[in-house]
């Protein structure tokens, strides 16, 4: 029997949280703890998820890539999945948006892809998917051309590997993480749980490192639109581990996105605090293009500060942050705050794990940017192919 095993990793952010949310740019790493994702045909034609009946309501994720890559109405048979992995629920971690781009991709190669037929392969045109760069990206319309056409002398189809694309799970996944939010989500998770590395993301095109995509979501009550950009880890990275420590308090991230905008309706000069943070993250960009972790570790410390000053921070985030820091080059809150994650710069994880698991934390050992998503086994693929 055929199947497809596709991982992605978690991610936390680096920089700028919160300041994002006004424009400014925000850091993203991806971290060495990854969701894995198996499909393989079901042995009894009922959805499955690790061996049980599959609950489409409890499973958003899965069931808005169903419904983009795998529809039904077509004919695409029910599927078995089984999902491993290392990053923490609902901890800020990405883990939601691995999921669903591990999925995505194990769907797409599990289908494959028709393609134009050209002379040269080299320049082959999708006929079905979602990118970046395709405007329509309904695959099942025909009134709009991107689609398969009836002459199986303008198409071929591609398997394997080559089939699958980094940003079309990307935009996949933010769509069905958008959709599992009540339309609220921004691209950074899927972006960097995706391509892996380091994934810098504002609203303006940033100087100085390689320029993606841009995002757009229409929301409620205005349409967003976001630029991502990607810079690789430095070639000094394997001196230094990030340690992640949670406080174990969930603390959901539109609770803490709230406060900070009532803080600033209330008093509209703090956003001068927010365009600090942003300032804190264009220096931060810069130290770690240039490798020096010294620097990078400072500027941690400093966006921490500001973090704290407009009440994003707590008690228990504060006391992870503090034995943290003796042992680490530099040390903040990752994420929404309130709760959740701090994440600590070393030279020396041992040591700092140690002294977060001392004070309460549990901790998580990473390197800085691993690798994006990958398909790491598969066997007899393809097993559905859109006719
Ligand atoms: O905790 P996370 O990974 O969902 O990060 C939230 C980051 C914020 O800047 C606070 C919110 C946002 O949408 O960017």
């Amino acid at each position: 029997m055929g199947f497809v095993t596709a991982s992605a990793p978690g991610k936390c952010i680096l920089f700028g949280e919160h300041a994002v949310v006004y424009g400014h740019p925000a850091v993203a790493v991806a971290i060495d703890q990854r969701i894995s994702v198996k499909i393989q045909p079901s042995p009894n034609n009922l959805w499955l998820l690790d061996g049980s009946s599959l609950n489409m309501n409890r499973n958003p994720h899965i069931k808005g890539l169903i419904e983009k890559l795998w529809p039904e109405q077509f004919g695409a048979p029910p599927l078995s999945i089984h999902i491993e992995g290392n990053i923490p629920r609902a901890s800020g971690l990405g883990s939601s948006a691995a999921l669903s781009v591990a999925t995505a991709a194990a769907l797409r190669m599990a289908r494959g892809r028709w393609v134009s037929k050209t002379d040269d392969t080299q320049q082959q045109h999708w006929l079905e998917g979602f990118g970046s760069t395709i405007t329509k990206s309904e695959p099942y319309d025909n009134s709009h051309g991107f689609f398969a056409p009836e002459s199986p002398a303008e198409r071929y189809h591609i398997t394997g590997k080559s089939s699958v694309d980094y940003d079309e799970c990307a935009i996949l996944a933010h769509s069905v993480e958008a959709a599992a939010q009540q339309g609220i989500a921004s691209p950074m998770d899927s972006s960097t749980c995706s391509r892996g590395g380091i994934v810098i993301i504002s609203d303006v095109i940033e100087q100085g490192i390689d320029y993606l995509y841009q995002r757009t979501l229409a929301m409620k009550d205005a349409t967003r639109h976001w630029h991502i950009h990607e810079m690789a880890p430095p070639t000094n990275s394997d001196e230094v581990y990030l340690v992640i420590g949670s406080t174990g308090i969930h603390a959901p991230t539109g609770k803490q996105v709230a406060k900070v905008a009532d803080m600033l309706q209330q008093d509209p000069s703090r956003m001068k605090e927010i365009d600090t943070i942003g300032q804190i993250a264009r220096r931060g960009i810069k130290a770690l293009r240039e490798g020096d972790f010294a620097a990078v570790g400072r500027t941690m410390t400093e966006n921490q500060l500001m973090l704290s000053s407009i009440g994003v921070s707590s008690p228990e985030l504060d006391n992870l942050i503090r034995v943290a820091s003796p042992s680490s080059l530099g040390a903040k809150l990752t994420g929404a705050g309130g709760g959740g994650c701090m994440v600590a710069l070393t030279r020396n994880p041992k040591e700092t794990s140690n002294a977060i698991e001392l004070a309460g934390g549990r901790t998580l050992i990473s390197r800085l940017g691993s690798s994006g998503l990958s398909i790491d086994e598969s066997q007899n693929t393809t097993f559905w192919t859109k006719p």
